[in-house]
Parts: C-alpha cells; sequence; structure tokens
C-alpha cells in the first residue's frame, strides 16, 4: 500500500474505478478543517478531500443557517463556498489543497479574516 492510500481509516475515496483504474499516487498533505487536522492528497480540490472524510457542509445560508455542500461541482454555483486562510467565499471544488491551508466552515456570507478586514 502506497503511502496517500494509508491516508487513515476514514478515507472514502474510490481507490479503484472499473474504467478509471487505480487512483493515482499522491502526495500527502496536512490541512485544517475547523480546527482539526485531516490529511488531502496533493493537488485534489477541497471538496474533494472534505468528502473523502466524510465531511458534507460548506457552508451555512445566512437567513436559516440551511447547510450546503458540493452541488454542480465545477463552479458554478455558490455552495461549496468555505473560508481558507482567512479569505471568504472561495470555491470549494475549484480550489486544490495546498500544505497548512486552514479551511473553515462559512457561516452565511462569510467574514474576512485577513489583514484587510
Ligand atoms: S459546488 Fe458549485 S461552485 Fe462549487
Amino acid at each position: 500500500m502506497d503511502e496517500a492510500r494509508s491516508i487513515g481509516a476514514g478515507d472514502l475515496r474510490v481507490l479503484h474505478h472499473p474504467v478509471l483504474g487505480d487512483l493515482p499516487v499522491s502526495r500527502p498533505v496536512q490541512i485544517t478543517v475547523d480546527g482539526q487536522p485531516l490529511v488531502a492528497r496533493e493537488g485534489e480540490a477541497i471538496a474533494a478531500a472534505l468528502l473523502a472524510h466524510g465531511i458534507l457542509v460548506c457552508r451555512t445560508m445566512p437567513r436559516g443557517r440551511e447547510p450546503r455542500g458540493l452541488f454542480c461541482a465545477l463552479g458554478r454555483c455558490t455552495d461549496c463556498l468555505m473560508t481558507v486562510d482567512g479569505e471568504p467565499n472561495v470555491r470549494a471544488c475549484l480550489t486544490p489543497v495546498r500544505e497548512g491551508q486552514d479551511i473553515w466552515t462559512q457561516a452565511g456570507l462569510g467574514r474576512w479574516e485577513g489583514p484587510a478586514g
């Protein structure tokens, strides 16, 4: 078993697909999601890393706080918006993971936590 496949018992990725074949080997990347450490695969989208660990909610709606998660998975809706490294409204389906990334479930419209906010 390669190191990327030994990411953890909670890994829900499809490791072998009958048409696409085996999941390519990639380097593990350490990220933090809502303050909890999580191991992702270099090059994958944030949303893919979250789904692989059973995390379905990316944000909540501004008024009713209903949860939202991956919907279109191609950057057309706004259901996967998250706060990443202090920047709100980052599309988790399009944004690749980076070593040390700090990712938070976004509440409503989010708020800037960086130097400009
Ligand atoms: S899931 Fe629709 S933009 Fe990301």
